[in-house]
Parts: structure tokens; sequence; C-alpha cells
């Protein structure tokens, strides 16, 4: 029996797995009714314990476009975390439903998930990790840029967040050269940085973390920011808004990328803070595409789970060029 797949963080899917989901996704987008491995309808839970529009709405439109019956549950309004055991939660669930996908603070809770369930558990962002976005990016990137290994991706800002340490994770497991750039004390923890380098020894890339935002943007293919108050940090907020201020993506910083350099951000966008409305509304930023992408590569990624979990036939499900 094949061993259930989960999504937790950006290196649990190898390099040629990444390859695979993204490709799978190119593929779903080109055709964005005809993959149905959901259908019957099963269910996929999706829970939230901290708000969301994009990740609830890409999910939800997701699973639907995969023939599967989409449940949306705000966790304060389950027993979820806080009224029975993660443990009990998931051997329950996983009689019900198909897929669970969590957004939620800890990611010891998602790793506790995960360890009593035999369907896919899939982070839809924790403090740690944020993964279904960086499939996300990368597709854009892929999209506008082509072949993924050997690019050089700069990131700015807080790179103690959740989307730094994504970043760098999904990006090398991809090949590409990351730099990160983000005031002393708010770089990436050590124990990021060296699971960073040990795939990054597999696919070929560079890793660069820095407190120079010019190192970082140098020769920059792709550049990359994020809010600089992640949820759970309201209270620091005062401070946090002058901390990072030598860090926010805005032309002077795109000068110093290559001219043809995109612009990521995951949203939702914080104007004139972590970058300025003339680079998050210019030329160069692809974050429309980056967001509808969310679709596509959750679709991919789901799709891709059950399959390798054995859960069903094939990522493509009931594909209608096979006759089903
Ligand atoms: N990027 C992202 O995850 O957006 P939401 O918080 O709106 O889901
Ligand atoms: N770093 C942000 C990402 C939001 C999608 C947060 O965790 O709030």
């Amino acid at each position: 029996m094949a061993t259930t797949r989960h999504f937790l963080t950006d290196l649990d899917l190898s390099p040629g797995e990444q390859r695979e989901v993204l490709d799978l996704a190119l593929a779903m987008k080109a055709d964005r009714f005809g993959y149905r491995p959901y259908a019957g309808p099963q269910t996929v839970a999706v829970f939230f314990d901290k708000t969301s529009t994009r990740t609830r709405v890409s999910f939800h439109a997701g699973i639907a476009e995969l023939g599967g019956s989409p449940l949306i549950v705000n966790s304060a309004e389950s027993q979820l975390g806080h009224k029975e055991s993660i443990a009990d939660s998931a051997r329950v669930l996983e009689r019900m439903v198909s897929t669970i996908v969590w957004r939620t603070y800890a990611q010891s809770g998602l790793e506790e998930m995960a360890q009593h369930s035999k369907v896919p558990v899939i982070n839809a962002l924790s403090d740690d990790y944020h993964p279904c976005q960086l499939l996300a990016d990368l597709l854009t990137i892929r999209e506008h840029k082509g072949e993924l290994k050997g690019l050089k991706l700069a990131y700015l800002g807080d790179a103690a967040n959740n989307m730094a340490n994504s970043y760098l994770l999904a990006a090398v497991n991809a090949g590409m050269h990351v730099a990160i750039a983000g005031p002393e004390g708010y770089h990436p923890e050590q124990r990021i940085i060296a699971a960073a380098q040990l795939r990054a020894n597999e696919t070929g890339a560079k890793i660069t973390i820095t407190s120079n935002p010019a190192e970082a943007l140098a020769d920059a293919d792709v550049v990359a920011t994020d809010t600089w108050v992640s949820m759970g940090q309201e209270e620091e907020k005062a401070e946090r808004l002058k901390l990072f201020t030598d860090y926010q993506v805005n032309a002077q910083a795109m000068a110093a990328a290559k001219s043809d350099a995109i612009v990521l951000h995951c949203l939702p966008a914080y104007r004139d803070y972590e970058i300025t409305a003339e680079v998050i509304d210019g030329p160069q930023s692809v974050v429309l595409d980056e967001a509808e992408n969310r679709v596509h590569a959750q679709k991919a990624l789901m799709a891709w789970l059950m399959a390798a979990s054995g859960l069903s036939a094939g990522p493509a499900g009931a594909h209608r060029e096979s006759g089903d």
C-alpha cells in the first residue's frame, strides 16, 4: 500500500516531484474543467485559523473544478485545535474527506494532523511556511521567464517570516539562486538555511542571506516581498514598520535588479510600506497572474498527492481525453 503523501513544507516534494506538479498545473490551466480526480463528489475539508481571501477562494474553486465538494470551515466554529486533540480530529476527518487543508499558526499542529491522517494534509499557511503560495509563484515565474533552474530570485523585507522561508526552500528546490535580504535579527532561522543548503547541494542552487538589499538585487530575474506585519504580529506593527524601511521594493530597488525582472507579492499588499504603488501597479508586476495561479497550482498539488498516495487512479482522474 502506498504511503500517504502530505505537503507541510516546500521540501516535502523532491525537485523532480515539484516539477511534475508544476507541469500538471500548466496542463490543468490549459484545460480548466478537464480533470476530475475528486469525482464523486469527494469532499475536501479546508480549515482556517487565520483570515484569508485568496486561499479560501482558490481552494474552493479548485476543489469544485476537480469534481469534488469543498467544505470551508472557520476553525473557531469547529472543535479543531481547541476542543479535542488534533489526533482525534484527524482520525475522524480521514473517514469523511479525501484531503485535509489547514491554515494555522504552529507548524507542529500540521505535523500532528499528518501523523494521524491516512488522507493527504496540506499546509495552507503556517507561522513557518506558505508552500502552496510558492507553487503558484514558481508557476508564474515559469510562465514569464521559462526554465527555473539558474534564475535568480531576490526577496526583500521581513526575512524571518513564512514567505521568506518558503521562497528560500521552494526556489532552491527548483534550482534557482536565492538571495534573502532583511535586517540583522530578521533572517531565516539556521535550521531552515541548513535544510535549504542541503537541497541546494542537490540542485546546484546558490544561497545568499544578507542585510544588504543591493547585494540581493544584483542580477535578480525575480524580485519578491511580503507584508512586514504577518498575521499574529499585529501588536508589533509600529515597531515593524520602522524596522524594514530600507528593504522596501521601490523604483530604486528595481533599478538594482535586471531591467526585465518581474515582481511578485503574495498579497494582501500594503502599498508604500513593503512595496510602492508605482512598482506593484507597474509594468514589471505579475501579482495578479500569481494570485490566479493559486487555483491551478493547488489543483495540481491535490491531484498529485491523491495519486502519489494511491488514493486515485492517477493525477488526471477522469480526464476527459481518457474517455471517462
Ligand atoms: N496570499 C494569500 O495567501 O492570501 P490570503 O491570505 O488572502 O489567502
Ligand atoms: N506573511 C503573511 C502572508 C499572508 C498571505 C502572513 O503570514 O500574514
